[in-house]
């Protein structure tokens, strides 16, 4: 049974890409440092699919425990590399944290996982590198923007480290994977988003809202230039983005990419505003949801949704769950949350 390191395996994405791996045969060792989530999400995970994966509990900060790592694992056959932080605003206030976290970890990992033979390295990236795009959908060709936070340059700095070694080292192969906004939850209401504290993203506080942990959603702005003048975004399940990972991770084990380095937008290649994914959530729940227009916040773009082709015709996926799926999901999710 091959085995993949997930670095960052207990979180959101992670955390489902685990269970994805594990449903295609492939063992599974999981580094997570639990700085952004639970032990919980193990149990949930195990619950799901029958199978305990290894766990580490390695801060990948610390280059003697990652090298410490890979000198007792020299069998890995791909690595998944999540672990990162994810804040925009935190980013913001917080850019060295962001730049040794984000960086540091991914030089560590990278300098180790090029060492061994032929193991593929995934890369989680992020449409945030595109800035606002000048046009719509946005294709893997459009041009890269000056980053609007310290967050954003952390994913296109890591693309650019990816991209140099790539040229440097023709025997490593590497893909970075673009995401769109991931929401919603595994159909078992086993694992989901554990947002720790008041979740910046839209779709969890809207969850913990229609919950009653938190009192009322602030729309950040409708004066947009869309239809109905809130932000325009693409939502794409995360089992969805989770099944793109293995697909990814199976295309250069089998030699399959045309060049070693290779990225990809992950989106649904549909747009839904702010108030278009409240509406949804109040049909899938069946309640009205509590919400107020506040000021518009600080570096959001007003648009952004994914051109779908290269995913679609390179690696013959795309996304199957519709924007009610995943919010229902996601509701699923947050009540099952309340009852623990
Ligand atoms: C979506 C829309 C907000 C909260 C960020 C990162 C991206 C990725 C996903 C990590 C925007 C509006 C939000 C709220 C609101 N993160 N909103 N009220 O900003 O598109 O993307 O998270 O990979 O890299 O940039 O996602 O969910 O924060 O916002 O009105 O309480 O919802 O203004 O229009 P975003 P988001």
């Amino acid at each position: 049974m091959k085995k993949i390191v997930v670095t960052g395996g207990l979180g959101f994405i992670g955390s489902h890409t685990v269970v994805e791996l594990q449903n295609s045969g492939f063992k599974v060792v999981i580094i997570d440092n639990l700085s952004n989530t639970t032990m919980s999400v193990l149990d949930g995970i195990v619950s799901i699919t029958g199978k305990t994966p290894d766990f580490y509990n390695i801060d990948l900060k610390d280059k003697q425990d990652v090298e410490a790592f890979f000198k007792t694992h020299s069998d890995i056959a791909g690595v998944i590399h999540f672990a990162a932080s994810k804040a925009v605003g935190e980013s913001v206030n917080e850019p060295l944290m962001y730049y040794e976290n984000n960086i540091n970890t991914l030089v560590y990992m990278l300098q180790n996982t090029s060492q061994l033979k032929q193991a593929p390295f995934i890369f989680s990236s992020s449409c945030t590198v595109y800035g606002e795009a000048q046009e719509l959908p946005i294709s893997e060709t459009s041009p890269i923007q000056p980053a609007l936070s310290p967050y954003g340059n952390t994913k296109q700095i890591g693309e650019e480290i990816i991209s140099d070694l790539c040229k440097a080292d023709a025997s490593f192969n590497a893909i970075a994977l673009r995401y769109f906004n991931p929401i919603g939850a595994h159909e078992s209401a086993k694992i989901g988003e554990l947002p720790l504290g008041v979740p910046q993203n839209l779709v969890p506080f809207i969850t913990q809202t229609g919950a009653g942990i938190r009192e009322q959603l602030s729309v950040f702005g409708d004066t947009y230039n869309t239809e109905d003048g809130t932000c325009i975004r693409d939502y794409i399940h995360v089992v969805d983005l989770a099944k793109a990972h293995v697909i990814a991770l199976k295309r250069l084990m089998d030699g399959e990419n045309s060049r070693n380095y290779e990225v990809f937008n992950l989106g649904t290649g549909q747009g839904s505003s702010v108030l278009e994914v409240i509406k949804s959530f109040e049909r899938v729940s069946n309640q009205p949801l509590n919400y107020k227009v506040v000021d518009k916040r600080e570096g959001d773009v007003v648009a952004a949704y994914a051109d779908t082709t290269k995913a679609k015709e390179v690696l013959k996926w795309t996304a199957k769950s519709t924007l009610d799926d995943a919010m229902l999901s996601a509701w699923k999710w947050q009540q099952r949350l309340k009852k623990d």
